[in-house]
């Protein structure tokens, strides 16, 4: 049988792809859903909203479109260049004033009380320690009866290979294992499953949840090729993983996941995957 060589090539991309560029190949690849689920929540027309953790800004930009014109949105990011890679990417895209981007924390935010409508937190909860305490801070900032929109995205109940589960369970053993060297005792896969419990502990009232799956078949537009093959397949699934995998699964991973294998799976006619995010809202009371 002919394995794929391209290990070497693989590393390179994935070094080569900056966070930044991850996050925008991500928000791209999942555009028209969020779109949607943004639209389905019929934020109020004019309203001021927070975009807590706003890396790129294009959710950012996709709020403060849905609020219509008279609507602000202000994205903080704790990392100074991910709002450097925003103000590059979508500092024109409003009129001046529908859109600010500052670096923030979002556990200790940088706003009187009952400043927002609302305060949306995408694909960041995971990543904050005390999730409940950072939810008493986005209810500190929003007004009484303002919302708190928080967006997970479900990463086990994805599918990238279809027809190869027991590899792509091993590659998903493994990206827990390497999350919770950076989570600790929880793994960021652990913490997006326990969103809906966090949200009870921090007060948080009319808490409901609505899941939306990004569906991508072949043939793949750019979009979805470039996320899958440089995101998923070389950059999440690339070195980082290697010692964590046996021979064998490395082999079968590197043969159905690297661009220029004989048995790249992307090629395939019949490739799809399926994506769910969930969207999990409440009030502050
Ligand atoms: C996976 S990215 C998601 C970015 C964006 N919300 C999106 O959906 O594309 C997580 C982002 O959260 C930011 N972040 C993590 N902890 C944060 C905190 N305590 N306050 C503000 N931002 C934070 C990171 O810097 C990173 O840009």
């Amino acid at each position: 049988m002919k394995v794929a060589q391209s290990t070497h090539a693989d590393q390179q991309t994935a070094e080569a792809l900056t966070y930044a560029a991850v996050l925008e190949y991500m928000n791209r690849f999942q555009e028209p859903e969020a779109r949607a689920a943004i639209a389905d929540l019929r934020l109020p027309a004019g309203s001021y909203g927070l975009d807590v953790g706003c890396g790129v800004g294009l959710y950012a930009v996709w709020l403060a479109e849905a609020i219509g014109p008279s609507g602000r949105v202000l994205g903080v990011d704790r990392a100074p260049e991910r709002i450097a890679a925003a103000q590059q990417l979508v500092g024109t895209a409003l009129a001046p004033g529908r859109l600010e981007l500052r670096p923030g924390d979002g556990t200790a935010i940088a706003a009187a009380d009952h400043t927002f409508d609302w305060v949306w937190c995408a694909d960041v909860l995971h990543h904050i320690d005390h999730t409940v305490s950072a939810l008493q801070e986005f209810m500190r900032v929003v007004r009484p009866g303002g919302r708190i929109l928080i967006k997970e995205s479900q990463v086990l109940q994805a599918l990238f290979l279809p027809g190869h589960m027991a590899l792509e369970r091993q590659l998903q053993r493994a990206e827990i294992q390497c999350s919770q060297a950076e989570a600790g005792a929880r793994s960021f896969q652990e913490r997006r499953q326990r969103t809906w419990e966090s949200m009870r502990e921090a007060g948080l009232t009319d808490i409901r949840l609505r899941t939306y799956v990004v569906e991508r078949q072949a043939p793949l537009d750019t979009i979805a090729q470039r996320y899958i093959q440089e995101v998923i397949f070389d950059r999440n699934w690339g070195w980082r993983l290697r010692g964590l995998l046996d021979a064998r699964d490395w082999e079968q991973r590197t043969a159905l996941c690297a661009a220029s294998s004989p048995r790249a799976i992307l090629q395939r006619p019949d490739y799809y995957c399926i994506y769910p995010f969930t969207m999990f809202t409440a009030r502050r009371p």
